[in-house]
């Protein structure tokens, strides 16, 4: 038998017996003349010499009971015993045309096991979870479980995936044709500086704005395991999970363990078609709502402006110094509480400290209200510096694995959030801070991997992870209007799952914004603008001592949700100024930029070039950065993506907004694109394109397009 689950695009296809295991036979295009039975009879596949009799069929957790080759999506047994386990269908069921449960039984390991999957109708995003319940009477061990094994069409040649390290997160590596397994195991409890759990696979020949694509992402904060098999009987699969720790997960008799969920997107129009179905999917889908209609207002963050170094005057100085450029929200980072001078100490001690503001918070709150700006102030709160009021009074809150040595990290150590205890008093302290100053942003950080995640003697990464999500929730309840910041040392806890309890990840900690073209790039093949924090740091950038201008930091941050992180007061006055200008230009298209498709363009590699089309394609901007010299006299023309061909464009240059071209005129005088502009049709600027102007290195163009009637 069959089931498919279609949109208008894009379809899934599985077959099932009660009583056999079930198989997905296919995931793409939707194929609208084509029965069911015809893919199966294609499929067909015969006995292959030195191999068994019969084909091995794959199933929806390719367990060992089936004999599978290459790796398995489900590792469980009974103290050593059942792991030959084998998932049989025992009921079926289509919710609608997009959406399926599917539940199936091992009658020999006792195991139960409900396939949930669904294919959003506007996005095509496939989301899968796996539900594994003990039917029998001893515990189950449970060594992994993914959401699916989804199989990887043989088109797909290539992979690309994450790399990085602080604050040079997003780094993107291409992984050519291979054999055997390519694998990434995160287990440091959150998604790491070069892990988001994330994949693309390419067909050969794709590019960002053709051809066959495919992209998947695990929703989980926690640790996990990226797999992508291709073994000797020329099959593909993707298995994405939890990487557990031994003996994290043992289901009691009756109990149930749910898999973290997986999105798989599918595009004919090249990864940049992978990136609009996930960015859909994210902003109408992931997120909660709460801010869909909310234009995202201008940070201000105070940490590369003053570190610990805070007092009450210094803090209203820099408030008054960003209301002035058009900051909407004012974020105090680090510092404001407890003994928290350093980050030697005062983790955990979540009281405003009277040290640094012997008025309280009030008079601060007060100042950035009556300047227009929102409030947001930074949190900690899953971490705990060991010389803090906290770890004195209770040393013994906190994850470890006893008898072993923390590794030191940044002077902390995690809190056991599987504690109730602990919970109960993070949120007390949150809660105190968040209702008396009715703040409505919290800017919520973790600065260390989680080595040993142990909770009474047992790893607890899974349950550590879901109290974390749990106490998000919480608050997020209390406070209806309450927008949080997952960051994590810069963009280390960036993925779905904190994005469904979050609003926005701080992308990096490196605001320099050369390293930010291509930081902001690799984040947006999974993450859309509006969630993607975007500063403009300082002059001389703290992390790489780089010198930049303010027309291309101001302009980098554009494309993102922007804010600004730096000490106002020791910038130029001129500086300042075209800060003010960068702002006012991302005020007046930000509705465009965080509603519209977004596009990487395929260029050289001396450019970095995205853009953003409305929906309706009336409007687009465009920013091309130039990310180092070019090896020819003049730059290239520059062909844009996503517009309507036979529309025409009024075309202008919108920042920077006194461009400096070496020689002039430059095209940007010839076609008057400072002033007036010209009009050129959609198909003349994708298929031809326009002539960039010759510029030094490290500057940021913006090309707005406005369609003519
Ligand atoms: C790491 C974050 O990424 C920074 O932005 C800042 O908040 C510091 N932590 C504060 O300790």
């Amino acid at each position: 038998m069959f089931v498919t689950l279609y949109t208008d695009k894009s379809q899934v296809t599985l077959t099932y017996d009660i009583g056999e295991r079930p198989q997905i036979i296919y995931w793409g295009k939707r194929l609208r003349n084509t029965p069911e039975n015809q893919l199966a009879h294609l499929g067909q596949r015969q006995y292959a010499r030195g191999a068994a009799y019969e084909d091995i069929q794959p199933s929806l957790s390719n367990e060992l009971g089936a004999g599978i080759y290459g790796s398995t999506g489900l590792l469980a047994h009974r103290a050593g015993k059942d792991w030959a386990t084998s998932l049989e269908v025992t009921d079926v069921r289509q919710h609608s045309e997009q959406s399926l449960t599917i539940n199936c039984y091992d009658p020999r390991a006792k195991i139960e096991a409900v396939y949930n999957i669904e294919i959003d109708i506007d996005t095509h995003v496939i989301v899968a979870t796996t539900r594994l319940k003990n039917i029998g009477n001893s515990p189950l061990y449970l060594d992994w479980c993914t959401a699916l094994s989804m199989p990887l069409d043989n088109r797909f040649t290539r992979l690309k995936s994450y790399m990085g390290r602080w604050s040079d997160e997003f780094r993107t590596q291409d992984i050519p044709n291979f054999r055997g397994g390519y694998i990434r195991e995160n287990k440091i409890g959150r998604t790491g500086h070069d892990g988001v759990p994330a994949l693309l696979a390419l067909a050969d020949g794709t590019t960002e704005c053709c051809g066959d694509a495919v992209g998947f992402h695990l929703g989980w904060s926690g640790n996990n395991r990226v797999r992508v098999d291709r073994t000797i009987d020329a099959r593909s699969f993707v298995h994405m999970g939890e990487y557990f720790f031994p003996g994290e997960i043992i289901i009691d008799p009756g109990q149930t363990y749910q898999s973290p969920p997986l999105y798989a997107a599918w595009s004919e129009q090249g990864l940049n078609g992978v990136s609009q179905s996930f960015h859909h999917h994210v902003m109408h889908s992931v997120l909660d709502g709460r801010i869909k209609d909310k234009a995202r207002p201008v940070h201000y963050n105070t940490w590369e402006a003053v570190y610990f170094d805070i007092t009450e005057d210094k803090l209203i100085s820099l408030a008054e110094a960003a209301a002035e450029v058009g900051a909407e929200r004012f974020v105090l980072d680090d510092g404001w509480f407890g003994g928290r001078r350093c980050q030697e100490k005062g983790l955990g001690d979540w009281y405003v400290s009277e040290e640094v503001l012997p008025n309280g918070l009030q008079p601060l709150v007060d100042k950035v209200r009556s300047l227009g700006m929102e409030f947001g102030i930074w949190f900690e709160p899953e971490m705990v510096n060991p010389d803090s009021e906290l770890y004195r009074n209770h040393p013994d809150w906190i994850l470890n694995a006893p008898g072993v040595e923390q590794v030191p990290f940044r002077y902390q150590v995690a809190l056991d959030l599987t504690k109730p205890e602990v919970v109960e008093y993070l949120f007390e302290c949150m809660s105190a801070v968040i209702g008396k100053y009715q703040v409505d942003y919290v800017k919520w950080d973790m600065n260390r991997d989680i080595h040993h995640p142990g909770s009474d003697g047992h790893a607890a990464t899974h349950k550590q992870t879901l109290a974390l999500y749990a106490l998000m929730r919480r608050l997020r309840e209390t406070y209806p209007n309450l927008e949080i910041e997952s960051c994590a040392s810069g963009g280390a806890r960036a993925d779905y799952g904190v994005l469904a309890n979050t609003d926005r990840i701080w992308t990096s900690d490196s605001n320099d914004a050369l390293d930010r073209q291509t930081i902001q790039r690799g984040a947006s093949y999974f993450f859309p603008l509006p969630i993607m924090g975007a500063h403009v740091g300082p002059r001389n950038c703290h992390i790489t001592g780089r010198e930049l201008t303010m027309d291309f930091r101001a302009g980098t941050a554009i494309f993102g949700h922007m804010g600004i992180e730096a000490d106002l007061s020791k910038e130029s006055e001129e500086d300042r100024h075209i800060l003010g200008n960068a702002v006012d230009l991302y005020k007046q298209h930000r509705e465009l930029l965080h509603s519209g498709k977004f596009y990487r363009l395929d260029t050289v590699s001396y450019l970095n070039a995205v853009g953003v089309v409305s929906n309706t394609g009336n409007e687009a901007l465009f920013s091309c950065a130039m990310v180092d010299g070019h090896p020819d006299i003049l730059p290239v023309r520059l062909q844009l993506t996503g517009l309507l061909p036979e529309r025409q464009f009024r075309l202008r240059l919108v920042w920077p907004k006194n461009p400096n071209s070496i020689t002039q005129p430059s095209p940007l005088d010839h076609n008057d694109l400072l002033g007036e502009g010209r009009v050129f049709s959609g198909e003349a600027l994708m298929n031809y394109g326009i002539q960039l102007p010759l510029m030094f290195p490290l500057t940021c163009l913006i090309y707005h397009l406005k369609e003519e009637i």
